[in-house]
Order: structure tokens, then sequence, then C-alpha cells
């Protein structure tokens, strides 16, 4: 089938490549020319594991444009552009109304438009009707991929959901036919109203986020009277009905979905006179943005005063196996160190072309110098804060360096390891 993808970000590139990958001829657009430029070059744009190579791999059924024209013999659209929170906390829909206003001209009888950007409650029924007269039809298909599984998640999805209007229950069929291996898989397939399949993929991330922030709140508690939160987390994780997934405490979540999500999502409900059902989600965030201050009062706690001092800080990225720096908690603990009158010494194994960009506009880059290696961050540091926990931290060697205090942001060193080497170790939650 001849598919177009618009907007190729995290979730649209790695769409369009995964369609390519299941056999279909795949057209993706952006307006960005650099990022369409390198991705027909099977480049990827952003670190993503296994990208490149499943560009590379279906160059031949995979190409990318800044011309919609180029988008006009597809026959199903994915709309994949970004919904980046606006200064209010809302949804900022101005990418998903131009994107749909600029694909009606190439909209016809047979055309089907499936939505997957994450929006507010409401949208795929307005957009229905702006692309109704065209004689297209309209889906609403969301996505839950994650950043550093991406091609994994897109390729082999925990579940499908379509939404779709009352009277359109064929388009099951085009949709079914569109994600053909993976039905043949009995990847689990819903159906339901756009309202519901809206509400589905904001309820998610808003349950991931609100088990952050629990487990998070329990390490404030564990803190308080020396009780240990990843002790806790293994025990109440047992609990089937609990589970022990999304139970990591630290310095709390950040990335393009997760707090922009329940911000949408609680900023939606207002509008629509529910906010109380959602209110909760406002403790969520706050719980969520305390943990990024907790790291520099442990600092306080054991060095002093912070204007005197240099960290090494190992970690940018929002997590792991990821460039993607946006709402990312490690830059802004680099932030507030520097605001703070401390030095940072900042090392990342992909983040750093991101970080460098971002620090050069804040002004704070005098007191972040960006280093190139893990072991280089701690030269003359007087502290560690680790702030994402990536593969290459958690096997460091503490004995091969000099010792000083370790804050373990996220919780993921080898407590023992680095106290027989000497360190003094700080964990979140961790007597
Ligand atoms: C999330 C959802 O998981 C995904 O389904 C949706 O499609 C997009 O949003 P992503 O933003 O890629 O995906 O990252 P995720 O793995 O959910 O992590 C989000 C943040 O939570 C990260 O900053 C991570 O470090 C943090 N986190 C995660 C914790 O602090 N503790 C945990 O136990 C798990």
């Amino acid at each position: 089938m001849k598919i177009s993808v618009i907007g190729c970000g995290y979730l649209g590139a790695v769409h369009a490549a995964g369609m390519a990958e299941i056999g279909h001829d795949v057209v993706g657009i952006d307006v960005d020319p650099h990022k369409v430029e390198r991705l027909n070059r099977a480049e990827a744009p952003f670190f993503e594991p296994g990208f490149d190579e499943l560009l590379a791999k279906n160059a031949s059924r995979l190409h990318f444009s800044t011309e919609m024209a180029d988008l006009a013999s597809a026959q199903v659209h994915f709309l994949t552009v970004g919904t980046p929170q606006s200064p209010t906390g809302a949804a900022d829909m101005t990418y998903v109304n131009q994107a749909t206003e600029a694909l009606l001209p190439y909209l016809s009888e047979g055309s089907v438009v499936v939505g997957k950007s994450t929006v507010p409650v409401g949208t795929a029924e307005r957009l229905r009707a702006m692309i109704e007269p065209t004689g297209a039809k309209l889906m609403w298909n969301p996505e839950f991929l994650r950043e550093g599984f991406a091609v994994q998640d897109t390729l082999a999805p925990d579940r499908l959901v379509y939404g779709i209007s009352a009277g359109d229950e064929d388009l099951v069929e085009v949709l079914d036919s569109v994600y053909r291996p993976l039905i043949e898989r009995e990847t689990p397939r819903l159906v339901m109203d756009f309202a519901t399949a809206e509400l589905v993929k904001v309820a998610a991330n808003s349950f991931l986020a609100t088990k952050i922030s629990f487990i998070n709140a329990m390490a404030e508690i564990s803190d308080q009277v020396g009780a240990d939160v990843t002790m806790l987390a293994d025990a109440i994780g047992h609990d089937s009905r609990i589970g022990r997934k999304f139970l990591n405490a630290g310095i709390g979540f950040g990335g393009g979905c997760l707090p922009k999500d329940i911000r949408g999502f609680v900023q939606r409900a207002n509008e629509l006179g529910v906010g109380n059902a959602v209110a909760f989600l406002g403790d969520v965030d706050e719980i969520n943005m305390r943990r990024r201050t907790r790291v520099l009062d442990v600092l306080a706690e054991e060095l002093g005063d912070l204007s005197q001092v240099t960290v090494a800080l190992w970690g940018l990225a929002f997590k792991p196996d990821s460039d993607d720096i946006r709402d990312s908690p490690a830059l802004d603990i680099a932030e507030n160190l520097a605001r703070a009158g401390a030095h940072v010494r900042a090392y990342d194994p992909e983040a750093m072309g991101p970080a460098k960009a971002r620090l050069e506009q804040s002004g704070l880059g005098d007191h972040i110098t960006l280093v190139d290696s893990a072991q280089e961050a701690l030269d003359g540091s007087d502290a560690l804060v680790v702030a994402t926990e990536w593969k290459a931290f958690r096997e460091f060697d503490p004995a091969t360096v000099s010792a000083s205090l370790v804050v373990d942001g996220r919780n993921c060193l080898d407590r023992e390891t680095w106290k027989a080497a000497g360190w003094r170790y700080r964990g979140m939650g961790r007597k």
C-alpha cells in the first residue's frame, strides 16, 4: 500500500520506517529540509537504537520530502506532527491544524487519514468535520512508543487502538491491512469511538506519571524516616496488581510526553468542566518537579555552600538510549546548579549536541562545561551526580578514579561497589 506520514519527529520518522519495514511504499513529509535530507541519506536525525539500520534496510520503499504534493498518490495518511506544550500548559494544536489544512487538497473518496499525534480529547471530531467535505475518512490510532525502544514498539506494540466514527466500521479492515503482520501475530486490537481512543493515550501516560510520582512521594517519606525506597518498591512490586515496573524513584520523569501530557490533560479537563477529576495530576507534577531540587538539597547537606563547588554530572538526556533533552530533569539540575553558582562538568553519551545548543541559548554556558567522557567530568570535581542511568555509568568501575561524594539520582549504581571503592554514597530515598 502507498502510505504517507506527515511530521517526521521521533514518532513519525520511526513510524515511516516501520511501515516500510512491513512492506509498504512510504513517503514521509516534514517542513524541515535539513531533517528530510538526512533521512533520505538513511541517517537518523536523532539517536534511537536500531533506527539507522531500519532506514538503510528499507531505503528502496522509503522517501522523505518537504513537498505535500509528493503524498498525492498515497491512500492512507498518518498524522504524526507534534503537539508541544503552550505557555498555558495546554497542547499547542498549531501543527496539527496546519498539517490537516495542507493535506486537504490531496484527499478524496477512499483516502483515509489516521491521527496519531497526542491531542486533547475532542480533536478527532473537529478534524473529522474539516476532512469530511473531501470525501476522505478519519481514524484515530494513538501511539505508545517509548524513546529508546521506538523501533521495537513500532514493529511489536503491546496493543493497537483504533478510534472510529459511528458507521465507519469498514475502516477497520483498511488499518488492519496496513498493520497486517501485527494483526497476524495477534497483537491485541481494540476498536472504539474517537473520544475513548484519544483518552487512552493521555490516560496511559497519566497513569505512568502517577506511578512514578507515587514512588517518588514514598522516597520523600523514606528520607524522613530512614527507610529505603528501592526495597519498598521491590516489596510492593511483587504484588502482581501493582507490579515493579515504573516504580524507580529518583529525579523524576521528563521528556516530550509525560510532563506535557499530564499538564495538557488538566487544562482540557478544566475546559470541559471536569477539572476536579484530574486535579491530582497537579500533585503528580509537583512531586515530580520537587525531585529536581532534591539533588541540590542533598549536595548542600553534604558540601555546604554550592557556589564554591565543582560537580561532575553524568547524563543530560531525559532517559538512557536517547539524545532527547526535552524537559530533561538532568539538564534542569545542571542549570539549577549553575544558577546556585556551582561549576558543572557534564557528560552524556549521546545528548552533547542538543545540550550544547540549549546551553548557548540559556546563557549558563560559563558555569557548565561539556566534557568528552565520564572520566573527564570527574576531573577536579567535589561530587558526582548521576542523572541519567546509561549502561556505561551503571557499569563504571569506581575504583579506577579518586573517590569523593556520589549522588545517585537514579538509584542505578551498585551502592556496595561504590562504597567499597571509598565513595560516600547518597541515593534518592535510600538511607
Ligand atoms: C512515554 C510512555 O512510556 C510512552 O508509552 C508514550 O508513548 C510516550 O511517553 P517516553 O517519554 O519515551 O515514553 O519515556 P518513558 O520510558 O515513559 O520514561 C519517561 C520518564 O520517566 C523518563 O524521564 C524516565 O527516566 C522516568 N522514569 C521512568 C522514572 O523516573 N522512573 C521509572 O520508574 C520509569
